[in-house]
């Protein structure tokens, strides 16, 4: 009987925190840099233990993702995942989600802004001119887990046993990759002035919830106006209902009129969040497009694939 060492997954299902640091990186074309940067993500693990001991309640995590265009020059022999591919521009008639660069995102976790910080800290340490900084936001959890829109953001996540099925990419998918996650980014900026004029109802309508009690609405005919809900639900081939796990973060900056929601979300699937996407910029029918983007701009989108655990780790092996 073959024994195989088992799959361990990183950390994609750790609990929702306080705070968060979204890290998204390019490798720059040092001599060194596709070296270091296998050494360091080998040494996650340990970087992470560095930290968390510090204060065993506060639930660090951090997860690392890898870009396509990075994949096969710093991963190389570990097979490429097979919808790996560059977070792609979807233009509607109005709005367009944008695609920017990134070689690695660094989802980092944790109930205290300081224990954040001080993993950043040691990375950016290590990695040093090796890597160069595409974007880096601090997000913060916002009373009883709301967007900065006002309505409670994350309801619809999957809880439980079907975490796992949501989000790991199993051997028979993708025998190659498997324990892994697919990940997209996005960085938002709201028109609060604009969003606070609608009343309270125009704006549960365009999200498909009550504001206070976040009831669900009803979902409408096909070829009406849909709620950023209903837009955001995509189903497989049998009917079902395909989950995604999200954990937004609201940022911002009110000195300097700069109030966002940082979308993040991992999928077994890379297309579930590319049809969600469609269905968002593009309209379904199209033409109708999710109203939450006449009040919500994306600076970013970048798209990584999460390794497991066992392959971050055995990157140090040569
Ligand atoms: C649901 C906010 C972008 C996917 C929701 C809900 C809110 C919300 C308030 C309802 C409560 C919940 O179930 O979480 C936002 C904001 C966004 C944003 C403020 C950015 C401006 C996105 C994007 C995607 C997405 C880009 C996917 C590509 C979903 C999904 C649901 C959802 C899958 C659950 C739908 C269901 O009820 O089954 N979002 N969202 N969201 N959102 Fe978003």
């Amino acid at each position: 009987m073959s024994r195989r060492t088992p799959i361990e997954p990183q950390r994609v299902d750790a609990p929702l925190t306080q705070s968060a640091t979204f890290l998204v990186l390019s490798v720059t074309d040092k001599p060194e840099a596709i070296k270091t940067v296998r050494s360091t993500l080998a040494s996650v693990d340990d970087l992470s233990k560095n930290v968390a001991i510090r204060d065993l309640d506060a639930a660090f995590a951090c997860t690392v993702g890898i870009g396509s265009n990075i994949w096969d020059s710093l991963l190389s022999g570990v097979p490429r995942p097979a919808e790996l591919h560059p977070f792609p521009t979807i233009s509607g008639k109005v709005h367009t989600a944008v695609s920017t660069p990134g070689d690695l995102l660094f989802h980092i976790r944790a109930q205290r802004r300081d224990l954040c910080f001080e993993f950043e800290r040691q990375l950016m340490d290590r990695l040093g001119d090796c890597v160069k900084v595409e974007d880096e936001t601090v997000g913060f959890r916002y009373f009883d887990v709301r967007d900065l829109l006002g309505f409670v953001d994350g309801t619809a996540n999957p809880v439980g046993a079907s975490v796992d099925e949501s989000v790991l990419v199993t051997e028979v998918d993708d025998a190659g990759s498997a324990g892994g996650s697919y990940v997209v980014v996005q960085k938002y900026v709201h028109d609060l002035k604009r969003w606070r004029g609608l009343s309270t109802e125009q704006q549960e309508a365009i999200i498909g919830r009550t504001k206070l009690d976040n009831i669900e609405l009803n979902d409408v005919d096909e070829d009406k106006q849909k709620a950023h809900k209903q837009l955001a639900t995509v189903q497989g081939d049998d009917g079902s209902e395909l989950s995604i796990l999200r954990d937004n973060m609201p940022f911002g900056t009110p000195g300097k009129g700069e109030f966002g929601t940082y979308f993040i979300g991992y999928s077994r699937k890379l297309w579930v969040i590319e049809q969600m996407l469609d269905r968002m910029f593009v309209g379904s029918p199209p033409g109708l497009h999710d109203r939450i983007l006449d009040y919500s701009t994306p600076l970013t989108g970048t798209t990584f694939f999460v390794p497991s655990a066992t392959v971050l780790a055995s990157l140090d092996d040569d």
